[in-house]
């Protein structure tokens, strides 16, 4: 951990600097922006690294020999080596794709001809719609059961939750490292162990975890680790799935077109041979520009440290419980997880006028149920405000967001002056 630049991060403004974002004003206030577990602001850095792509680099790789496309290809091939380092994997175990969303219903699509019939998948209560419905959809095309795993006191899922649900019919365990509403992170490590011993393919949702936790794919025995880069100061439009090279390999395409065909037959017979593992599994163009700006993304990250982050945002979540625990009338549902998130709501208040009226203030926090339909079966209510923290964020917008609570009861006043 780089204690050094911590220190600095603390005392001076020159990570703010570094979000250009941050400048914004909004009806004369200045941006407070909370709700980075949606998506995270963008340094200069990585705003460059895509404007390069489009200046210098706009052309399609693999395709043509001319200078440009190898110029780009080297340019991608560095950017999967810089991810490829930071998961510590193969850099043929690294897939591009849109977002988290579509990678998850790509995997379930490949461990779907794994299957079969009353065969389980084990998921939470906590999970986002994208690491639930990709497996309702499998779960009802091949009539298998989707079962939940427990939480347990500490609002987290270790080996003995796994082994309470469990049964020889598991065959998926799909599970948000560290979830989205309650910023609860599992036990990966632990889990992971477990589930190869016992031969169950175990998916990790990182949306999350990859901008928070340093993560090491080999050491979780993950078999897929699938990340936005949108939540890790990088661009929109670019998902990144690490895939086990053996899964990989033996899997049939699930997705099909350009770039990646070897040969196909006509005679009636209808098959076709896929290029290599990589190729296989990113068919058409692919959003070059946010590959580009991707091994700007992790040098970012790196240069600040994730470990780092962490700390920052774990202290400003609990100055924030610590100021809303002055109120009278705040109910909080996580505030003893060590997080990035807060997940409340001011009682009497509906989360959506709160958040309007925040918002009229500059500030951005989110309400409603975070896309995490059936978390209400643990916190026992449907919508809630959500503030999500990181690097940028400091203590005095923690201030001007209390300040701006306490009004309380007065919060729709504004729209009837
Ligand atoms: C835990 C988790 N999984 C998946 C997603 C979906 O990510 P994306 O919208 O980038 O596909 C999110 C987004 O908020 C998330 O928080």
């Amino acid at each position: 951990m780089n204690l050094n630049l911590y220190n600095l991060f603390m005392l001076s403004d020159k990570l703010r600097n570094d979000f250009p974002q941050l400048k914004v004003k909004h009806n004369g206030h200045s941006l407070i922006y909370l709700d980075s577990a949606a998506t995270t602001l963008k340094p200069q850095k990585v705003i460059d690294a895509i404007t390069e792509y489009y200046e210098k680099f706009s052309c399609s790789t693999g395709r043509g020999n001319y200078f440009l496309s190898s110029q780009l290809e080297s340019k991608i091939n560095e950017s999967m080596k810089s991810i490829a380092k930071f998961l510590n994997c193969e850099e043929e175990e690294v897939v591009f794709s849109y977002n988290t969303t579509y990678l998850i219903n790509i995997i379930s699509k490949i461990l779907a001809s794994n299957v079969k019939e009353n065969d389980e998948i084990i998921l939470s209560h906590a999970e986002h719609s994208s690491n639930l419905l990709p497996w309702y959809m499998i779960a009802k095309q091949k009539n298998l059961k989707i079962k939940f795993c427990p939480f347990n006191k500490d609002l987290t899922i270790g080996v003995s939750e796994i082994k309470s649900v469990i049964s020889p019919k598991t065959k998926i365990v799909s599970l948000a490292h560290m979830t989205n509403v309650l910023g609860n992170t599992i036990d990966v490590h632990g889990i992971g162990n477990f589930l190869k011993e016992k031969n169950i393919y175990f998916v990790v949702d990182g949306a999350q975890s990859i901008s928070y936790h340093p993560v090491d794919v080999k050491k979780i025995q993950c078999d897929f680790y699938v990340f936005s880069a949108h939540k890790m100061c990088g661009p929109t439009g670019l998902g990144i799935m690490y895939g086990r090279k053996k899964i990989l390999e033996k899997s049939e395409a699930v997705i099909a077109g350009g770039h990646m065909l070897k040969s196909l037959t006509t005679d009636g017979s209808h098959d076709f041979v896929s290029l290599s593992s990589k190729r296989k599994w990113q068919p058409g163009t692919s959003n070059y520009a946010a590959i580009f700006a991707m091994k700007e993304t992790i040098s970012y990250l790196q240069e600040v440290g994730v470990d780092n982050i962490k700390k920052h945002c774990i202290e400003l979540k609990q100055y924030l419980v610590s100021e809303l625990k002055k109120l009278p009338n705040i109910e909080m549902y996580n505030e003893k997880l060590e997080s990035s998130i807060l997940t409340f709501n001011i009682k009497n208040c509906s989360a959506e006028d709160v958040s309007f009226d925040l918002s009229s203030k500059g500030i951005c926090i989110r309400h409603g149920d975070h896309c995490s339909k059936i978390l209400k079966n643990i916190i026992k209510v449907q919508a809630s405000l959500r503030i999500s923290f990181y690097l940028y964020n400091r203590k005095e917008e923690i201030d001007y967001l209390v300040k701006q609570i306490k009004k309380g009861k007065d919060f729709l006043n504004h729209l009837f002056e």
